[in-house]
């Protein structure tokens, strides 16, 4: 875009006067995060899809990002940060996000609160489809959206509960989130919104093929026809190892690719300059010179002996294979009175998290320092030193908030094009991914194709199963290995299967790399098993949740890699919660089929799920260190990113209860690699009771760290004051004055580390061994509506049960099972990505405000002997059975089975189609 001199635009922003100095056809969004640093306003897209950009221009919302700044001379803008100060309204919703938990990740909701006080301003007390018709341009990852409505419905009415801060420690309370404040006045800091102000811009050229070879031309001479470009960098300039991966034996992607681009979207070069030179650049104009060559797309292709090696080092293709065998599946299904048999896929699944990638790096003397959204610090820590040839110590990660991440950004993806460029340039440099680069190289949920056996005895018992898994894990390993190892482990579900063989492949596709997206493989393998387990009840004519009781695990079986489980296996309790809702949901859609005159049928289905916490079989420490300041606050180094989950609330929870102080004592020194101990990667439900657990164990310490300063016993009491610690020991009380005393190394008057491994042990050959210390449970029955006419499909109600072991925050915990929900219904019914098509959030559909049923949280507290306070993991569970329980209630509704996801309409209306006698349409009425 050329520049056009603005002729003294005027706006009102946020109250006051101001004047304009970019091109009045730059976007307003741009205009005012960049000239007036109001990173309140989020961008999400920059094309009208997902509303995180919404301000109100003359009192109306509208998207920031398809308002040109022209559009609003002369004319009223208000963003978050003017909101602040002047509405009523606005004050009223923050408390209500805050008390219902509305803001997770908080990225959307600086957008959400803008339109919600637009709607509020008109309609005090709205209905539910008020909410729903205002708020329906904002997209929400994190939620599942129910907190959101609830809490614009209830802003000027009394809040049905409030945060608890009745007496006792913080454990189980519904406190409200330690960093909630911050999200609902927009000030959360996440990648985009903070660089050095002289920062350099970079731009990457990726391939537009699926697979290529390329070569660059004169490097040198675009760079000097190009002012403002200052460097521009390849493979030839990593100064390290041109390879990083989160699994270090795996590792195999390059930073920028040497000879063959081998997925649509590789990055192959880095130009640097002035903000203003490499935004107008035009990237196809770059000298590079491209063959396409023919490419694997399909695993089956790529298994095949002839086909092409994505990498010489994996002749036939299979980055890795896992195994889980127990007891004879072949003699034990020919015992069997039933047998079902059939094969289940499932497409890439992207992340669509509403926060681009983004963030800086600059070069601090020998050190390089990364400011970037991030799941997990200390792992790109470790491979930004071996990309740069630098000691680890000479890298500093500075995560930001993370606006959301459900996997993929436990993935470099920025970070290493800013290091290398930011070492050699020895000048700030920052990046923001725009959202096609973003969905076309970062990682996906891997496509499955799970074929299966399974056999039971007349009577329902489970009798044995076969499982055979391919995933198809792209150009590169990423986590490729770990769902490869984790599927045949969980295959079963949580129930008795006495004879057992379960056999994975990862394979290589010319693909972007698919990998880590909640759950690991597990909902794929959910859908397989809980899918042909009600094939075997409807065999054996049994009630399908009758079925999962009968043969659910109880405390002290074996698993189907021998483990014996201890006391809290919460299965059971979570599907006879459900049982009310079972019995009163099928007699509801019954009377509703027999009388209805509408093409619509109702169904009900029922899914269990299990999933170990934490990594499998290996270790998976997490360190907490927490001090006492002078001035008689504490100190808590916690480095486990909170990527809205809630895991930086939860951990303190726990601190505190521990330590036996109040929430408002603590000072948060959060996620930085050069100032917060290793607290591991913010994956596989491992925070709560991994971090969580480091982090009750260093309350402990640091209580018995004071009292021994003291020099008191462990049963005194203690008080936590200004610049002091008052202590009660019987009769006795005590002041300790704390301004005087002496600092230990970490600069505190005492500071302790506390370090948690949960204990699992390797497996053998065949799978069998301890993969996981604790086990999370539960289930989910879904309500749909399925119209046989138009193949469509609405779930109207979730009932949700899980065994959370203890739930240290309940709001926190149902905030992750009404979001898990919403990915599993956009699982199960829109969402699939086709690499080289729809890379945007207009194409690729993720579930709307529009789309959410109401969901009903049950929680089941099995208490767990090893967690914290008993405390399980629930992130990734809270997703695994939404999906196939709504495929359950589609075959319920309409009998018949969508054996390929997602279950759009056209899928729905032919399946129907196939099963009507031919020439007939399906009946109804
Ligand atoms: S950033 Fe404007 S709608 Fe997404
Ligand atoms: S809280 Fe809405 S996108 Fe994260």
């Amino acid at each position: 875009m050329k520049t056009l001199i603005a002729a003294e635009l005027a706006i009102s922003l946020n109250g006051t006067g101001v004047a304009v100095k970019s091109d009045p056809r730059a976007r307003l969004s741009k205009v005012l995060r960049e000239e007036f640093r109001l990173t309140g306003t989020k961008v999400g897209c920059d094309a009208g899809d997902c509303g995180a950009c919404t301000v109100l221009l003359n009192g109306v919302p509208v998207c920031a990002c398809l308002t040109a700044v022209g559009q609003a001379a002369n004319s009223e803008v208000v963003t978050i940060e003017g909101l602040q100060g002047i509405s009523k309204t606005f004050q009223k919703l923050q408390k209500s996000f805050l008390e219902y938990g509305a803001a997770q990740c908080g990225i959307c909701t600086p957008g959400m609160l803008v339109s919600a006080v637009a709607l509020l301003d008109e309609v005090p007390q709205p209905t539910e489809s008020q909410v729903l018709d205002a708020l329906g341009g904002v997209l929400c990852r994190c939620t599942g959206y129910r907190k959101i409505v609830r809490a614009v419905m209830e802003a000027n009415r009394q809040p049905a509960h409030s945060a608890e801060t009745a007496a006792g420690g913080p454990v189980g309370k519904r406190v409200q989130r330690v960093d909630g404040l911050k999200k609902v006045q927009g000030r959360d800091i996440f990648g985009a919104d903070e660089w050095p102000e002289d920062s350099l811009l970079l731009r990457v050229v990726r391939s537009p093929f699926h697979r290529a070879e390329f070569s660059f031309g004169d490097l040198k001479k675009y760079q000097s026809e190009n002012p403002g470009v200052v460097g521009i960098f390849t493979a030839r300039d990593v100064p390290g190892v041109n390879r990083f991966g989160v699994i270090a034996p795996f590792a195999d992607q390059p930073v920028f690719a040497e000879i063959e681009a081998r997925h649509r979207g590789e990055a192959v070069a880095a130009v640097v300059g002035d903000v203003d030179a490499i935004e107008s650049l035009d990237l196809k104009k770059f000298p590079v010179v491209w063959k396409e060559l023919p490419a694997l797309l399909d695993p089956s292709k790529a298994l095949e002996p002839s086909a092409t090696k994505v990498h010489a080092s994996r002749p036939d293709n299979v980055l890795v294979r896992g195994r889980v065998v127990h007891g004879n599946v072949e003699e034990a299904l020919c015992t069997a009175d039933v047998v079902v048999e059939a094969e289940y896929q499932t497409g890439f699944i992207e992340h669509a998290y509403i926060e681009p990638e983004a963030g800086f790096a600059r070069r601090v003397g020998d050190r390089i320092e990364v400011q970037a959204c991030t799941q997990a610090p200390y792992t790109d820590r470790k491979d930004i030193a071996a990309i740069l040839g630098i000691a680890e110590a000479a890298v500093r990660v500075i995560p930001t908030a993370v606006g959301g991440g459900f996997g993929s950004k436990l993935d470099l993806s920025l970070q290493p094009f800013l290091i290398v460029a930011a070492w050699h340039l020895k000048h700030p440099v920052k990046m923001v991914y725009h959202r096609i680069e973003s969905i076309q190289s970062t990682t996906k949920r891997h496509p499955s194709v799970i074929r299966c056996r399974a056999g039971a005895t007349k009577d329902g018992k489970l009798v044995a199963m076969d499982v055979t898994g391919t995933f198809n894990t792209g150009a590169y390993a990423s986590w490729g290995p770990t769902v490869a190892a984790r599927v045949p482990i969980h295959a079963s579900g949580p129930y008795k299967v006495p004879h057992y063989r379960a056999l994975t492949q990862a394979v290589h596709t010319h693909i972007v790399p698919a990998g880590a997206f909640r759950g690991f493989g597990v909902p794929q393998g959910t859908i397989a098993q809980e899918q042909i387990y009600d094939a075997l009840a409807e065999k054996v004519g049994m009630d399908k949740l009758e079925f999962r009781i009968l043969n659910a695990l109880e405390k002290n079986d074996e698993t189907v890699t021998g483990q014996v489980l201890g006391e809290e296996v919460g299965i059971k309790d979570c599907l006879e919660a459900l049982r009310p809702r079972w019995m009163a949901a099928h007699q509801e859609a019954s009377v509703f089929n027999k009388s209805a005159r509408s093409p619509v049928r109702r169904g009900v289905g029922v899914a269990g799920m299990w999933y170990g916490c934490g990594n499998t079989s290996l270790p998976n420490p997490s360190t907490m260190r927490v001090g006492l300041k002078r001035d008689g606050r504490i100190a808590l180094h916690q480095g486990a990113v909170d990527i809205g989950q809630g895991s930086a609330t939860v951990v303190t929870q726990m601190c505190a209860e521990a330590l036996g102080a109040p929430l408002e004592q603590f000072d948060f020194v959060s996620g930085d690699t050069d100032t917060t101990p290793d607290a591991g990667k913010t994956s596989a439900s491992r925070q709560t009771f991994v971090s969580g657990k480091a982090a009750m164990l260093a309350g402990q310490k640091l209580r018995q760290a004071i009292l021994k300063l003291a020099g008191l016993c462990e049963c005194a009491k203690i008080r936590f004051a200004d610049g002091a610690v008052q202590f009660q020991d019987g009769e006795e009380q005590n002041v300790f004055n704390l301004s005087a005393l002496p600092l230990d190394s970490h600069g505190y008057v005492v500071s302790v580390d506390a370090t948690y491994d949960p204990p699992t042990r390797p497996l053998n050959e065949d799978g069998q061994g301890t993969p996981y210390a604790v086990y999370g449970f539960g289930a989910h029955l879904a309500e749909v509506e399925v119209d046989t006419e138009l193949g469509t499909v609405k779930v109207t109600h979730i009932t949700a049960a899980h065994d959370v072991g203890r739930a240290i925050n309940p709001t926190l915990v149902e905030g992750q099972i009404e979001g898990g929900a919403a990915q599993g219904l956009g699982m199960a019914l829109m969402e699939e990505f086709f690499p080289g098509k729809g890379e945007n959030l207009h194409d690729y559909l993720i579930p709307t405000i529009g789309d959410m049923p109401p969901v009903e949280s049950i929680l089941i507290e099995d208490a767990s002997a090893e967690g914290p306070y008993g405390a399980k993991g629930v992130g990734e569970q809270a997703l695994i059975p939404t999906a196939p329980a709504i495929l359950n209630a589609i075959y319920d509704a309409v009998g018949v089975r969508i054996y390929k996801l997602p279950a759009t309409p056209d899928k729905v209306r032919a399946a129907i189609l196939a099963k009507a006698p031919a020439g007939k349409e399906p009946p109804h009425g």
